[in-house]
């Protein structure tokens, strides 16, 4: 006797599309596509997996990130320590130092696709998620940085979604930094005392991130704390009004958040969050900086570097709040078919119907005429085109208007030569 299989399910955190809701995925892409030729951007592919130091170096050993989400395992087969990407920036910067790209010119490039980050799920926040992730290597003024934010309000606007906010600040430089750090441990040191345990381990290793607790008992003292802002030379002040100035011409309104840090180590400069409150507890829908340290440190010559990531999922959720419909049609036209002449020709006619660009399915099977046409109504097709004994010998089919398309239509059937078919559905679907 077999022994019963345990149902094996997805990994928690980790989501199946299944073809209803991927239609609007696809739909996402496309318009993620069209969007970023307008502004020069090429795609680039790089591997799900890549060594584990690439991301401790590139992202920061002192984040959450590391610390505790990565997806990392020894290979068995050749001792490797491998981590799935839980971002696409370090892969990227290190695809573009292994093939020399940014020594050439500036690249615009973009990717999409699954990264992983071992965190607690809940809604908008999963295990394998999307990102739309967008890279511009080797430039470095705040034209640019302004172009990534204004291209972000663009896609909003194409697809109709409304209600989010962008929030801006400056990290300055590595030496400004250093001196503000040098400032906030003073005053965590003389606020030990509300510190929490992740704020005491944090307070030497990153002092910052303490600040973007969610503890209330420790608000008194982050909003007292010194803030980076002030620590500012005249230069990244000079790059963050650049950057300020161009999103006004673009007539972008922007909240200017001193407090935000992000959750990656790279960042220097401008850095940037598109969020909402129409998506519950994860509110961030696009995040991004400059990282003009990054390609450095993971082996390549300098070169400044600024871009952004938007996950797919919240964006999916969000879009579905401005858009709920999605069209559910399977194909155009849905051969009904009855005997296996009828169905032998129906496979041969359907192949004229695609090479005309017409989507079609011919019913798979047998099957009485009610129940293919149940199907043919349930694939969503404009059209069925019935093939039967009669219709054979006629040489002809009969076409029925499953949906009227405008009111002079009429719902009925007629019958089609066989000659003609191609030319008449095309008109009919166009
Ligand atoms: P990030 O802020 O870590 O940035 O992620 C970008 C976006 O990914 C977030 O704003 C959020 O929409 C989405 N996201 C993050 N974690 C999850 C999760 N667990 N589930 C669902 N969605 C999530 C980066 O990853 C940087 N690499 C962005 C960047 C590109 N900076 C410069 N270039």
């Amino acid at each position: 006797m077999t022994q019963a299989f345990a149902k094996v399910t997805a990994i928690r955190g980790m989501n199946d599309a299944l073809p209803g809701a991927s239609v609007r995925w696809e739909l996402l892409e496309d318009n993620v596509r069209a969007w970023m030729r307008a502004y020069g951007y090429r795609n680039m592919r790089t591997p799900i997996l890549e060594h584990t130091r690439l991301f401790t170096r590139g992202i920061g050993e002192v984040t959450d990130i590391v610390e505790k989400e990565m997806y990392s395992f020894t290979d068995a087969l050749n001792g490797e320590s491998l981590t799935m990407r839980p971002e696409f920036t370090a892969g990227m910067v290190r695809a573009t130092i292994e093939h020399n790209l940014i020594y050439d010119r500036p690249q615009r490039v973009y990717a999409m696709g699954p990264v992983f980050r071992h965190e607690r799920p809940q809604r908008g926040r999963y295990r394998q998620f999307h990102q739309i992730d967008v890279e511009a290597l080797g430039l470095a003024g705040p034209d640019i940085d302004a172009e990534m934010i204004i291209m972000v309000a663009r896609l909003w606007s194409l697809l109709g979604i409304k209600d989010v906010q962008l929030e801006l600040n400056s990290l300055g430089q590595s030496e400004e930094r250093a001196a503000h750090r040098a400032a906030l441990i003073l005053h965590l040191e003389a606020h030990k005392a509300v510190l929490d345990e992740d704020g005491l381990r944090r307070m030497y290793t990153n002092p910052l991130r303490v600040l973007d607790t969610k503890n209330p008992a420790m608000q008194a003292m982050a909003d007292a704390a010194p803030k980076l802002f002030d620590y500012l030379g005249e230069q990244s002040r000079a790059h963050f009004d650049g950057v300020c100035a161009r999103l006004q011409d673009a007539g972008i309104v922007y909240r200017i958040n001193p407090r935000m840090v992000r959750g990656l180590d790279y960042y220097n400069l401008t850095v940037f969050e598109w969020v909402t409150d129409k998506l519950g507890a994860q509110a961030t829908v696009c995040g991004g900086g400059r990282y003009d340290g990054l390609i450095e440190l993971v082996g390549g010559k300098p070169a400044p570097a600024v871009g952004f990531a938007i996950g797919m999922e919240r964006l999916l959720d969000l879009w579905g709040q401005y858009q709920p419909e999605t069209p559910q049609t399977e194909c155009d036209v849905y051969f009904v078919h009855q005997g296996e002449s009828a169905q032998r020709r129906a496979a041969t006619l359907a192949e004229s119907l695609r090479d005309a660009g017409i989507s079609t399915i011919v019913h798979a099977g047998a099957g009485s005429f009610k129940a293919q046409f149940k199907r043919a109504d349930t694939s969503g097709a404009v059209i069925a085109v019935i093939l039967g004994d009669d219709e054979l010998a006629a040489g002809a089919a009969s076409v029925k208007m499953l949906r009227s398309q405008s009111t002079s239509e009429p719902a009925g059937q007629q019958q089609v030569s066989l000659d003609n078919l191609v030319a008449f559905l095309k008109e009919k679907v166009k």
